[in-house]
């Protein structure tokens, strides 16, 4: 893992906190970490929690003019491609092939068959199991995505059932695999 470089992008999902543990022990293992965030991400989640972990600036406006076209040097730089948490929006956006943010223009300059893209959905159990999703996720994997399971367990709605993200660990057990 020592001096591997990732993109981390987080969407608009409660799992938000969580997704901050698994950075803090990428940077932990020696690895850069670059977090490019939805807009909705950071009503989570502060941009000074995720820059005082990586020590990078993150990366939302695509229009900033310091970070013009990095999102094509971005896919050069990294190993690996994360999206944790994966809200239900942006399945269905990347899948569509929809690229109108930072995270899923990133997306789309992925070279998909050279590196791992992997996805970590987190979600209500009604929209995780919704047929639209359902769809979206089986399409990603056909081109070669990966994506992982969510857990049972409690859910934030208050509900228990599917679209809990994993376990910190777990997932930072994942990136190892891959990488
Ligand atoms: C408190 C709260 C928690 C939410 N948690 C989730 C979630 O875990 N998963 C999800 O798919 N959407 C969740 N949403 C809805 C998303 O934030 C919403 O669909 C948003 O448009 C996603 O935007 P993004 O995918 O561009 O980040 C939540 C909304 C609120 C207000």
């Amino acid at each position: 893992m020592k001096n591997k470089n990732i993109i981390f992008s987080l969407s608009g999902s409660i799992a938000c906190y969580k997704a901050c543990f698994v950075i803090s022990g990428l940077i932990q293992k020696g690895c850069s970490v670059q977090c490019v965030c939805t807009n909705n991400a950071l009503e989570f989640i502060g941009k000074a929690t995720l820059e005082g972990l990586t020590k990078r600036p993150v990366l939302c406006d695509m229009f900033e003019k310091e970070v013009y076209t990095k999102h094509i040097e971005l896919s050069e730089w990294a190993d690996i491609s994360i999206l944790c948490p994966a809200t239900a929006n942006i399945i269905n956006k990347l899948a569509s092939g929809i690229a109108d943010d930072y995270v899923t223009t990133n997306f789309l300059s992925w070279k998909i068959k050279e590196k791992p893209y992997i996805i970590f959905p987190a979600m209500n159990e009604n929209m995780y199991e919704h047929p639209i999703t359902k769809k979206s996720l089986k399409k990603l994997k056909e081109i070669g995505v990966i994506i992982l399971e969510t857990e049972k367990g409690y859910l934030a709605c208050g509900a228990k059932g599917k679209g809990r993200l994993l376990e910190p660990k777990k997932i930072i057990k994942t990136i190892e695999k891959y990488l």
